[in-house]
């Protein structure tokens, strides 16, 4: 089976890089980023207030959280409905990871991103892929950059979108989210011994892409 584990800090450029290989691979790719995101929104909907981890956990077993992947990609689900287009707000972002210091959360969402693993080939992304979800995985990377350049990434992708946003504002939600991500105590944020650490802070896209497809013929040899 092929597992590729892709980590780091948010706006580091991991998703493109994950989609794309994924998509040359012709495998599946798993964001579970949008997992913890589609939790987070699933509870905010109900009304549960994120930080009374008692009441999280209360929900928990009502709540489902799925993966489904067709023509657009990974949808994700929650309890069947598809979310996917309602959770990349900042107050779904921050609801994200702070549902995601909960270890009953994780427990959970591990489970299905394992099962996954094991049915299918699979490049994932996310924060404790390497360290945790898949410590085997023969290709592991670590994507960093600074918060300055992620933060200018993330506003020229709101500004795409045709949204203004206050670039200094968005550094502070990232910097805000990193340390909660690094300093919970189950599964953080950290580089896997066995991962590269690639600070995209000034590569491209293409580039980013060209060094992690090196990685990956080093280790399956003419896959792609
Ligand atoms: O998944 P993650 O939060 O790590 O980041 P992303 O969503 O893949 O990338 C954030 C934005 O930065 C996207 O709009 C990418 O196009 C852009 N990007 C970039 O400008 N340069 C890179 N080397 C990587 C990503
Ligand atoms: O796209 P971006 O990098 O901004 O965030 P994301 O990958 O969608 O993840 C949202 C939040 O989910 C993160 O800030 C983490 O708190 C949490 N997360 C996690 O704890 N473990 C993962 N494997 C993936 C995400």
């Amino acid at each position: 089976m092929i597992q590729i584990a892709i980590d780091g800090p948010a706006g580091a450029g991991k998703s493109t890089a994950a989609k794309e290989l994924a998509r040359r691979l012709h495998i599946n790719y798993m964001d579970t980023g949008a997992m913890y995101r589609a939790m987070a929104y699933a509870l905010m909907q109900r009304g549960i207030d994120i930080a009374d981890h008692a009441a999280v956990e209360k929900e928990l077993g009502s709540i489902d959280i799925a993966v489904q992947y067709g023509e657009q990609g990974q949808r994700v689900l929650a309890n069947g409905t598809d979310v996917t287009d309602f959770i990349r707000t900042p107050e779904v972002s921050k609801g994200a990871s702070d549902v995601a210091v909960i270890p009953a959360v994780r427990l959970k969402l591990v489970k299905t991103q394992q099962e996954t693993a094991e049915k299918y080939d699979i490049v994932m992304d996310g924060r404790d892929i390497g360290t945790y979800v898949l410590p085997d995985a023969k290709v592991k990377f670590f994507i960093t950059a600074s918060s300055a350049e992620r933060a200018k990434r993330r506003y020229l992708e709101w500004k795409a979108a045709g949204i203004q946003k206050d670039i200094r504002e968005l550094e502070q939600e990232i910097i805000s989210r990193d340390k909660t991500d690094s300093e919970r105590e189950f599964a953080p944020l950290r580089q896997a011994e066995d991962a590269i650490l690639l600070d995209t802070t000034d590569m491209g896209i293409e580039d980013v892409l060209q060094a992690v497809i090196r990685r990956v013929r080093e280790v399956y040899g003419d896959v792609l």
